[in-house]
């Protein structure tokens, strides 16, 4: 028998992250079998006979009653499953899984939270840049990063940007790269002069997240309120009201101050910093946070991987949510919010 085939193992990670959607008994476990063509997922209890095919499986258990043929990931965090057996698939492959399969597994998490979770990514140059002062950002990261971005793309439920990117970017966040699904496009801002066509093509979902004065939108584009604390909308709120709209993983693709205010708020789970060769010298930062005193009281994380991504690498860290001094020291709220 060949080794798995990668397509197809993508294929199953993005049906795993939908079957989870649906899920509305305990996680136990969950089996992709692979046919020669195809991949069937089963959560939580098997309907058919797999034991002549082989599969990869999540679980936390040993699986007494399957066929040698599965290679076996025990999810640990956000950002991490461990390999604890392998079975006709390579190094590579067992790297590819578990990379992505984490974030087909984040519905768990967000409905253990009540919350969406969020994974905030940028493109940056050595020192820290996501693009020049005009605003210009093509391309910082290389082709190996639109891949990664439009895999993560299809395995959250939606995109996040701010009004800026729209306006200087005017992106379309639909999944061209790879096979999968197009995310709910969320935007958020103050302004009721933006110009949403190009994310509303093919039909698509799109939110617009902004503050109750503003929230009087008509025609295709659903708008949601959230309330403000210091002339921001409250992250952290709009995170609940995104979960009770059946999105349980946020892909925030900036920009800057859309993210730092998220960080802010302590509103951010997972960061990945896709890290490019370049030395930039000007332009905007990737995150501007309020002024610290000493280093123990920057953003750290509780895991944190740098992973290959074509020549360039990737910071991977899941963030420590409770550490945030701001909000340990200000009652939730910031002292020195980002200014617009
Ligand atoms: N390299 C990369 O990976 C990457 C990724 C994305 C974007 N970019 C670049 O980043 C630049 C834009 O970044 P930016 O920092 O200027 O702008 P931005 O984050 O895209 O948008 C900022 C705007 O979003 C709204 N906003 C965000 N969070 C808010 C909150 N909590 N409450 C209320 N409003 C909120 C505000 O809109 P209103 O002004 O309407 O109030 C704010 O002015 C562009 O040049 C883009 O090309 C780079």
């Amino acid at each position: 028998m060949k080794p798995l085939n990668l397509d197809l193992i993508w294929t199953g990670i993005a049906k795993l992250h939908q079957s989870l959607k649906l899920l509305t008994t305990p996680f136990e476990f969950a089996v992709l079998s692979f046919e020669e063509k195809d991949v069937d997922v089963y959560v939580n209890a098997l309907t058919k006979s797999i034991k002549s095919s082989p599969s990869i499986v999540v679980s936390q258990q040993v699986m007494e009653n399957l066929n040698g043929l599965h290679t076996r990931f025990e999810p640990d965090s956000l950002t991490e499953v461990h390999l604890r057996k392998t079975s006709y698939i390579t190094d590579e492959h067992v790297g590819f899984v578990k990379q992505y399969i984490p974030y087909a597994l984040l519905p768990l998490y967000a409905n253990k939270e009540q919350r969406t979770i969020t994974i905030s990514h940028f493109a940056q140059s050595l020192d820290g840049k996501i693009a020049t002062n005009e605003g210009n950002s093509k391309w910082i990261g290389n082709k190996e990063n639109l891949i990664h971005a439009h895999r993560m793309r299809a395995l959250c439920d939606a995109i996040l940007i701010g009004s800026n990117t729209l306006i200087h970017d005017n992106p379309s966040l639909t999944v061209r790269n790879v096979p999968g699904n197009d995310p709910v496009k969320v935007v958020i801002g103050q302004s009721s002069e933006l110009n949403f066509t190009k994310l509303l093509e093919n039909n698509a979902r799109v939110i617009y997240i902004t503050n109750d004065r503003n929230n009087c939108r008509t025609g295709r584009v659903e708008t949601i309120g959230a309330p403000e604390i210091h002339g921001m909308l409250d992250c952290d709120k709009i995170l609940k009201k995104l979960y009770k709209r059946g999105i349980h993983s946020l892909y925030i693709e900036g920009g800057s101050k859309t993210a730092s205010n998220f960080l802010i708020n302590n509103s951010i789970d997972i960061v990945q910093l896709h890290i490019a060769p370049l030395i930039m010298g000007s332009g905007i930062v990737n995150f501007s946070l309020p002024e610290i005193k000493a280093i123990n009281e920057s953003i750290s994380f509780k895991k944190f991987n740098f992973t290959p991504v074509g020549r360039h690498i990737m910071f991977t860290g899941e963030v420590k949510r409770h550490q945030i001094p701001w909000k340990q020291k200000h009652s939730g709220t910031c002292p020195n919010p980002v200014q617009y």
